[in-house]
């Protein structure tokens, strides 16, 4: 009985991983969505084969798929199949919504990105559903621009954040990973911090559940690494370049 969106500052910044990483912590039934699957021919393994093989939940759903590794609306142009229609997939999310207790959607690319040539984006989803957005980020140098423009058109969307999700932390973060833990933790609550690898461990669920905070059903002490992100901040040495 409730439906998160799972969008990110662009494509390749791991929401299919956290997706999955929600949905194996997530209590009861859950549905997968991925309106539009861009950048494969039918039959080949997208986004929902990642979220059934990493937290096996197959309870998953694909409106519409277009072969080029492009937005939904450019993909569909260069098809010539229809559109993904706004109404359509709202009501096919409602009808999920009624019969599951956690709907999750994940978006194409990033917020903005075009749906359909009549350019309705995952924004105007949001906003028809009226479901909360789990923004995906990159860690390292560059994210925080990305992430505040996104955070910056939810709210102008008047959409609800659920969160920051960090999504592929690296083994050896260097100083602007540590860094930016303080900063992108200021631009909305952190709620997860995915450590990058974790697309490959066998014990999908175990560890995503130490990988995101008790709001999305994990056990990750968002404090502590905070806590420790700030010792890092303040004892790495200063270097010029
Ligand atoms: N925490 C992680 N550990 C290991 N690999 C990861 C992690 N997060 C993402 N990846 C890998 O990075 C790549 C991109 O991640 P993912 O598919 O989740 O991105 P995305 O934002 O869903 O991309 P798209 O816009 O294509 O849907 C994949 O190969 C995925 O396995
Ligand atoms: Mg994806």
């Amino acid at each position: 009985m409730s439906v998160l969106v799972v969008t990110g500052t662009g494509t390749d910044v791991g929401k299919t991983v956290a997706t999955a990483a929600v949905a194996a912590c997530a209590a009861g039934a859950v549905a997968v969505v991925k309106p539009a699957q861009t950048g494969l021919a039918p039959g080949e393994p997208g986004d929902l084969a990642e979220v059934l093989r990493l937290a096996g939940c197959a309870d998953v759903h694909e409106y519409a798929r277009f072969p080029d590794p492009l937005s939904p609306a450019a993909a569909a142009r260069r098809s010539g199949l229809a559109d993904l229609d706004r109404d359509d997939v709202l009501g096919r999310i409602a009808a999920l919504d009624a019969t599951h207790d956690l709907v999750l959607v994940e978006g194409a690319g990033g917020l903005l990105v075009e749906m359909s040539r009549d350019g309705w984006t995952l924004r105007d989803l949001l906003g028809d559903l009226g479901a909360p957005a789990l923004v995906v980020t990159e860690p390292g140098l560059g994210t925080l621009n990305a992430t505040a423009l996104t955070l910056e058109a939810l709210h102008a969307g008047s959409i609800d954040v659920a969160g920051i999700v960090i999504g592929r932390w690296p083994s050896a973060p260097d100083l602007a990973c540590w860094c930016n833990v303080h900063d992108l933790a200021g631009l909305a609550r952190l709620v997860g911090v995915l450590p990058d690898g974790l697309a490959q461990v066998t014990d999908f669920p175990r560890r995503a559940a130490a990988a995101l905070a008790p709001a999305l059903g994990g056990t990750f002490d968002v404090s502590a690494f905070r806590r420790l992100a700030h010792q890092e901040e303040q004892t790495w040495p200063t270097s010029s370049r």
